[in-house]
């Protein structure tokens, strides 16, 4: 294999996140274990090795040695990899003008709550979602509506279309922001159901702001649709994207917010001061985009083969928790309902006894979730298989002291 996913990285004592600030995490789980020896599945954070020819573009920024204030207005580079990928990977036509960069995904969405409403509007959010949007929106002062999805059958997340129009049609709801591809519960929206969200959202007068930083983490079989390729009618759509999630670069901090909509765009630009980009971040994703198509396609193979053993291991190790293939993203969300276990008595054996840090459900969706963990798959198989069997014996043991 020329990439190999099933080594890990060891980040300890490199001022990562996920391994060495075990404070952040305390601050959403006060008591949660993390341990030399945890396994850690709770972050959207990849611990494979880069793609190689980023790292070759890191070193030559590196070689240079200076690094003055940057720009990505400099050259056209930089949105040419953008518009390049776009046509290569979606088959849409960007321009240049139409693409803001943004320090991350979140800042994109921050600034189109903060650009299309005021204090006090709602926003509107459909449930399981990523918890982020909810910290994000309460920050600025604004308030979560949340439009919870549907499960005509198990695993099968739907949009509530009659509550959607409800919602969308109060004056005080100002901007839907959608995930898509969606975390935690994996869906990849079709055609059908983007242009249907975008006109109900127009026909109200409200912005959908899209967050598509899982676009490129798809299953084979499936396909994204950029929510700007979804209807003609383009005024009210505001798409946030980048490399983030594809090529694990959040370090980095560089991502983009695409507008094609002059007017829209001109708001959204008006107030708006995010970080400049850094020489680092502006090679890594102009590496990404032009030169690292084939360590990505390697990734989704891999991480389509990681997410169906999973979600075999799941069934044959702890059977009463469901779990099903995501059409996309490499996080599952998993209903262990069927245990029965109250969210701090669950949380308590997966992370306690088990010693494997997950975030639990409730994060994601405080009215349902309760039974609902989500495991972010983000590390060699192995490591994830052994994470499943520790929380069985976990739960073996557990049933035998409390019995
Ligand atoms: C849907 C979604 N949006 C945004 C983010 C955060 O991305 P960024 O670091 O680019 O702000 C994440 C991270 O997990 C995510 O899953």
């Amino acid at each position: 294999m020329q990439f190999n996913f099933d080594q890990s990285v060891d980040r300890r004592g490199t001022y990562s996140m996920k391994y060495d600030d075990r404070k952040y995490f305390w601050r959403l789980v006060p008591d949660l274990r993390l341990d030399e020896d945890s396994i850690r599945l709770l972050i959207a954070d990849m611990d494979f090795q880069c793609a190689p020819a980023i790292t070759r573009a890191l070193h030559r920024v590196a070689d240079f040695g200076t690094f003055g204030y940057t720009t990505d207005e400099a050259s056209d580079e930089y949105r040419g990899a953008i518009i390049s990928w776009y046509q290569r990977r979606f088959g849409v036509e960007l321009k240049r003008e139409w693409i803001v960069h943004c320090s991350g995904a979140l800042d994109g969405i921050g600034q189109s709550i903060r650009a299309f409403s005021s204090p006090g509007d709602g926003i509107i959010l459909c449930r399981p979602v990523y918890s982020n949007f909810t910290s994000t929106i309460q920050r600025l002062g604004r308030r979560v509506v949340n439009c919870q999805m549907l499960q005509p059958s198990p695993g099968d997340y739907r949009m509530d279309w009659e509550k959607f129009e409800q919602l969308c049609a109060e004056p005080e709801n100002k901007v839907y922001v959608l995930c898509s591809p969606e975390n935690p519960v994996g869906r990849v929206w079709t055609k059908e159901e983007l242009a249907r969200m975008a006109k109900i959202c127009r026909e109200n007068h409200v912005i959908l702001a899209s967050d598509e930083i899982h676009s490129d983490l798809v299953r084979s079989w499936v396909k994204h649709i950029p929510v700007i390729d979804a209807c003609a009618d383009r005024s009210n759509l505001v798409m946030v994207s980048g490399v983030n999630k594809s090529f694990n670069l959040m370090g980095l901090q560089c991502a983009y917010t695409v507008i094609p909509d002059d007017k829209l765009r001109a708001r959204f630009c008006a107030d708006y001061a995010t970080e400049m980009p850094s020489p680092f971040s502006i090679a890594a994703m102009t590496a990404a985009y032009n030169e690292s198509e084939d360590w990505l396609d390697a990734l989704n193979a891999y991480l389509d083969e990681s997410i169906r053993e999973t979600v075999d291991y799941l069934k044959k190790k702890l059977p009463n928790a469901t779990a099903y293939v995501p059409e996309g993203t490499y996080i599952l969300w998993v209903d262990f309902s069927g245990y029965g276990y109250p969210a701090d008595t669950l949380q308590y054996i997966v992370n306690h006894l088990a010693n494997v840090a997950i975030q639990g459900g409730l994060a994601h969706d405080p009215e349902q979730g309760e039974h609902y963990l989500r495991l972010c798959l983000t590390s060699p198989k192995a490591v994830i298989l052994e994470a499943i069997d520790r929380i069985a014996r976990a739960i073996e043991e557990y049933e035998q002291t409390t019995r």
